[in-house]
Order: structure tokens, then sequence, then C-alpha cells
């Protein structure tokens, strides 16, 4: 199966999550950062997997960007998964994450949503990571391909 992991990343902490989850999957993996990525690649592949920074409870603008110019009903018969990075604290949670308004947006355009929307944490607005959330990803990946065997 073809593997497109396409993410947005302004410090850097999400680009290692999606190279993390690209790691983990053995076959056919692109991992492209978002102003890399055209909607026409999506017709050949298997796996559309797409990452974001949390930002004001939501993607960002470019990867909200991508998803509008992705075509109604163009993902049906693509399995589908997405991922953000995100802080712990409380006070953030009110606003919502980027992952599941991207799986939701996915879903909306006939994607099969093979995975929940997973989170990843980061210690402060520019990172790092969170201890273990490198090895956590690679799971994840893990995770939603064996779901396809
Ligand atoms: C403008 C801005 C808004 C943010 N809003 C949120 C938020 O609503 N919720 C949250 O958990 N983190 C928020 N954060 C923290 C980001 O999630 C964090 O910067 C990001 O995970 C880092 O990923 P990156 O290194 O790939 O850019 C915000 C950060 C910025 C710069």
């Amino acid at each position: 199966m073809k593997v497109l992991i396409v993410y947005d990343s302004v410090y850097g902490n999400t680009e290692k999550i999606a190279k993390a989850i690209g790691g983990a999957i053995i076959g056919e993996v692109k991992v492209l950062r978002v102003n890399e990525a055209n909607p026409s690649e999506l017709e050949t592949i298997g796996l559309l997997v797409v990452g974001s920074p949390t930002q004001g409870g939501r993607p960002t603008p470019a990867i909200r960007t991508l998803l509008n110019k992705v075509p109604e009903a163009s993902l049906q018969g693509i399995n589908v998964a997405a991922f953000d990075t995100r802080m712990s604290t409380k006070l953030v949670a009110v606003f919502g994450y980027a992952a599941g308004r991207i799986a939701g947006n996915l879903k909306g355009k006939g994607g099969t949503l093979i995975a929940p929307p997973e989170g990843f944490f980061i210690k402060g607005i520019k990172g790092p990571l969170k201890e273990g959330e490198l090895e956590r990803a690679a799971g994840w990946a893990k995770g939603i391909l064996e779901s396809k065997r």
C-alpha cells in the first residue's frame, strides 16, 4: 500500500512525529511538508495521514488550505488518519485540537478513518516533545497498519 504522510510544523516537533510515523511503516512511504504536497497525488495512494501543530484548537492555516483544496468525495476508497501535536495543559483543552478536525474533514471527503485521531504532547509552545512521544508515534503507525491486515 502506498502511504502519504503530509504535515505542517513551525518549530519542528510535528515534523519529528511525522518522520517517526513514516519510519515505522514498511513499504512505499512519502513524508511531505504541506507546501510540497499536491492533492492530485491522492488518487494513487492507499493511506493518507495528515498531521499538524494545534494552533488555537485548529490545524495551521497551511493545512486548512490544503484540506480545502481536496475535492469533495475524492477520498473514497482511501484510508485516512490524523494526528497533531499539542500541549497537555487543561487551559488549552477548551479550544479542542487539530487532529479531530483534520479527521472530520478527511472523513467528510469520503475517506475511511482507520484510527482515532491522536495527539502527541510537547512540553512548551516550541517543544520539545515529551519523553517517549516519538516511540508512541511509531507504535501508533504500526497499530494503524495492523488494523488493515
Ligand atoms: C499561535 C499558537 C497557538 C497555539 N494554540 C494551541 C492550542 O490551542 N492548543 C494546544 O494544545 N497548543 C497550542 N499551541 C502550541 C502548539 O501546539 C505547539 O506550538 C506545536 O505543537 C509545536 O509543533 P511544531 O514544533 O511542529 O510547530 C499553540 C501555538 C501557537 C504558536
